[in-house]
Formats: C-alpha cells, structure tokens, sequence
C-alpha cells in the first residue's frame, strides 16, 4: 500500500479566497483588518514563518506588522507590548511568535493577549474556553488537523485518535477539538510507555512530536490516516516531518512535509484575523 497525499495546498488557497474577499468588504466598511506579530528571537526560521505569513496577510488584504522586541525582551516588556496591542482598536489580531527569549513560557506572556484577538489561541484563556466546547479561537496547527480531515472526507466522530504531542498549541487543543467532534483520543508524550503499542490501535495518527522520523511502520496501523504536523530541518537543510517515509507503505494516507498541515495554518491565521475584525466591529 502506498499512502494517498493529503495535500494542504487547495484547502489553503480556498480559505485564502474567502478571507480576501472577507479582507475587501471590511476595509470597504472602513475598518481594514490589521493582524501584529510580536517576535522576540534571532532565529532564522522563526523569521522565514513570520515573513511568509506577512507575505499572505498582505495578499489577502490585511495590514500585517512585524513588531520586534528583540532577544533579550523581559517578559513584563512582552505583556505590556501585547496588553497595548489588546487596547488598540485598529489592530483585530495578535501573534506572539515563538521562540521566546530563555526562560520565558509562551502562556506566561500570552495571558496579556486580549482573546478577542487570541487568533493564534496562545491565551491559556482561549485554551480553557476549547476544552469545554465555547467559542474561542484554537491554535492554527491544531484546527489546521481538523479542517484537513473534513477536506479530505476522513471521518471523525467515533473513531480513535492518536495524537503524538501534549504542547500547548497543538497536542492538547487539538485533543480538545477531537472531543469536541466525538472521537476517541489517546494523547501520547515522551514518557508514554510504548508508543508504537499505543498509536498502533488508532484509526487516525496524528504526530506533533517535533522528532524526525519518530514515526515508522511499525507505529501504524495498515489503513491508518497519519498526519504529520512535525517540522524539522534535515542535516540536508529540508523540511521534513516526524513520519519516517517506510510508515507511507501502511498507512492509507498521509500528509507531505510541506504542503500538508502548514499551508493550512498559515490561511487560518489569516481567516482568524478576518473573522476577529468582523466580531470586533459589531
Ligand atoms: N506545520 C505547522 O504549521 C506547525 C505549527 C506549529 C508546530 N509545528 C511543529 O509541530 C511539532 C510540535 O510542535 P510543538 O510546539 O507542539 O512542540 P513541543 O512544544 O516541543 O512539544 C513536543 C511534544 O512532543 C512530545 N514528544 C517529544 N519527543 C517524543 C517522543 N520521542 N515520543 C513521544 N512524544 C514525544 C513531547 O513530550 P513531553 O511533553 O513529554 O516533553 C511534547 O509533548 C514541531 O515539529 C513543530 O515545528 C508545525
């Protein structure tokens, strides 16, 4: 069996049209969306991540500001960075990009982002909201999983869900959106006791460790749907995931690294700050 690809990139381009077109009737309605990426770190691909979401905010339409306050910003300096963003009515969206300066946690800082304008669900606020089913805008990458499983038709209510990774931002809210749609979730970690044995059981794969090629045959079931949310730069400098590519000969279908969760992303960044403007008007 050779896994079917579960491309991200035509999903990405019809979210982007909906929200450039959102984009034009709000700025057309006098107030254009506005989304600031707060960034405290000279790592390199922290800065490719935010200059491409740049680049697609502006072609969709909304005003995108890199607001950097350097490596060596203190946490007190991030929240007051963030908590006047909060309070400035001409900005509908908030990032704060990760990695942070040693020491610092991103929920410690993130609290300060109003969640009217969470559109990354960095507020451990927005987080608590997820897990009992009210409204509140989830992390990109773990809604990014759940857009891609409707895309491609995989249905979710009653099956078992593995998912590989309890962060913040993708494991555990994604786990809660899981839930949310009726699926049996098992969440695995480093100290999860015989990985292979757990995700084995799971109808759905989900692998948000951040290990490359973690993930072999052996961790999936024959038919399985893997998802591979893990981003990792190869000795060759490429991007690839945290599924090794044996693991494509039994699973039923798997997602590229890239091209697959990260593209999604990135337009649901863009659909949250559209989506935060629109609210934020009425
Ligand atoms: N495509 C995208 O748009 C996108 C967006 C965000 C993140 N990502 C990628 O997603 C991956 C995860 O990101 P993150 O921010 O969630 O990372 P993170 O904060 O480092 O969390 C990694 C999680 O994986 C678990 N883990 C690590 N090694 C493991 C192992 N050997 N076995 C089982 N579990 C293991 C960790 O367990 P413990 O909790 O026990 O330490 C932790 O819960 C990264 O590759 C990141 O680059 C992609």
């Amino acid at each position: 069996m050779t896994a079917k690809p579960l491309s991200g990139k035509e999903l990405a381009a019809s979210i982007r049209e909906d929200v450039t077109a959102r984009a034009a009737r709000l700025t057309d309605a006098g107030t254009p969306p506005r989304l600031t990426v707060v960034t405290a770190t000279k790592d390199e691909s922290s800065a490719w991540y935010v200059s491409s979401i740049a680049k697609a905010a502006t072609k969709a339409g909304i005003t995108c500001d890199v607001l950097d306050c350097g490596p060596d910003a203190p946490a007190d300096a991030l929240r007051e960075t963030l908590r006047k963003l909060s309070a400035d009515p001409a900005v509908h969206g908030i990032i704060m990009q990760t990695p942070l300066p040693e020491g610092i946690r991103l929920d410690d800082v993130a609290e300060a982002i109003g969640t009217d304008k969470d559109v990354d669900g960095a507020n451990p606020s927005s987080l608590g909201r997820l897990a009992v089913g009210r409204p509140a805008f989830a992390p990109a990458t773990a809604e990014a999983v759940i857009e891609l499983l409707d895309h491609h038709q995989i249905p979710v209510p009653a099956s078992d869900v593995a998912v590989v990774g309890r962060s913040a931002v993708v494991g555990k809210p994604l786990a809660h959106l899981l839930l949310n749609r009726h699926a049996t979730v098992t969440v695995c970690h480093s100290r999860t006791r015989d990985l292979p044995a757990v995700t084995e059981r799971a109808d759905i794969l989900v692998a948000a460790a951040g290990r490359a090629g973690l993930i072999t045959a052996d961790h999936v079931r024959k038919g399985a749907v893997v998802i591979d949310v893990g981003t990792n730069v190869a000795e060759d400098g490429s991007l690839v995931g945290d599924v090794a590519p044996q693991a494509a000969e039994k699973a039923a279908a798997l997602t590229p690294v890239p091209g697959g969760v990260g593209p999604v992303t990135t337009a649901l960044l863009l659909r949250h700050t559209v989506q935060a403007a629109e609210q934020q008007r009425t």
